[in-house]
């Protein structure tokens, strides 16, 4: 084999309803369905090259040669495009994201959502959306959310072939801002794909996970019909529901910094008030603070003014994962 290499961008996506748990930790078979947005003009961007003159696989983050766990994932992500593709060459993956890694908002959704539409176009593969979505999963659960564009729904499934995902409307349908409230610039001291595990060490996980199809519906039709007060309930309370298994694990999860919390209170004052707003959070102290694009100057604004914000991104909905 030649040099071949691709280039991808993917965007993040901020869940909606949230995964959190898996049935199967390896493939990332998801304990529950959940639904996201893209996130526009937030990216990362990722290039792939199969070279046969190099002995193993190589990592550059952000301009830096990275090993460790971070290598191992791309290199695990790498050995299944080699098998699909039947070939062994070793690949140097250079991957740049345009914000803050490792802080709540999904990188590691958006890293390998680009890795595997790359590295597959690289190996000569031409997968079709399901198979990409598929692949994405196995570097992270919500990787598959980033391949389709706009609203996804990620179907839980309960194999490989059964878990992946799929639009559930465009970007345009609705334009909805997430704004990204940054609290805190430090990476999470608990990984997502550690805090995935302890789900179940929570007796509030399985009551979670068993409604979790009523908060589907719920949002599934809110997102449809462009409904936002209805929208803000259930996401709002899906976010709370996660939060509340983390913090009830062992060991506690407790993401939230003091600045977290004083963004909830006052987007749920403001909501008291009247205006379109609602909160979720990952796995993380930032918050996203989701509301309808007419809104998004004016409460961007205010969420600068609070105690402890150090910045404000704005992120209206984004499209699939593309070759440059
Ligand atoms: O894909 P992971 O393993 O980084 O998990 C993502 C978990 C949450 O961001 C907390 C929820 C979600 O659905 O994105």
């Amino acid at each position: 084999m030649s040099i071949h290499s691709a280039t991808a961008i993917a965007c993040p996506n901020i869940a909606f309803i949230k995964y959190w748990g898996d049935l199967d930790p390896c493939l990332h078979i998801p304990a529950n369905s959940s639904i996201s947005m893209n996130l526009e003009g937030l990216y990362t961007r990722t290039q792939v090259v199969f070279d046969p003159a190099l002995r193993y696989d190589q990592l550059t983050l952000e301009g830096e040669p990275v090993g460790g766990i971070a290598l191992e994932r791309v290199n695990a992500m790498l050995d299944r495009v080699r098998e699909m593709a039947g070939i062994a060459t070793f690949a140097a993956v250079d991957s740049f994201s345009n914000f803050p890694i490792s802080a709540g908002i999904a990188s590691s959704a958006s890293a390998f959502a680009a890795l595997s539409l790359a590295a597959t176009t690289a190996a000569g593969l031409k997968l079709n959306e399901k198979e990409l979505s598929r692949l994405a999963r196995t570097g992270s659960g919500s990787a598959c959310r980033s391949i389709p564009g706009g609203f996804v729904e990620w179907q839980a499934g309960e194999s490989d072939e059964e878990s992946y995902s799929f639009s559930i409307a465009s970007p345009k349908h609705w334009d909805l801002v997430d704004c990204i409230v940054l609290v805190s610039p430090a990476q999470k001291p608990v990984s997502s794909s550690e805090g995935h595990a302890l789900a179940l060490t929570s007796i509030l996980q399985p009551t979670r996970v068993t409604d979790t199809d009523r908060r589907l519906g719920l949002c599934r039709m809110a997102i449809l019909r462009r409904d936002f007060a209805s929208f803000a309930e259930v996401v709002e309370l899906d976010s709370n529901l996660m939060h509340a298994v983390m913090i009830t694990s062992t060991p506690s999860l407790l993401y939230w910094q003091p600045a977290t919390v004083e963004v909830m209170h006052a987007v749920q004052s403001w909501r008291s008030e009247g205006l379109p707003v609602c909160y979720t959070i990952d796995a993380g102290p930032n918050v996203h603070v989701l509301c309808p694009g007419g809104e998004a100057e004016r409460i961007a604004q205010r969420l600068r003014e609070l105690p402890g914000v150090l910045q404000v991104l704005t992120a209206y909905p984004g499209g699939p994962a593309y070759l440059e």
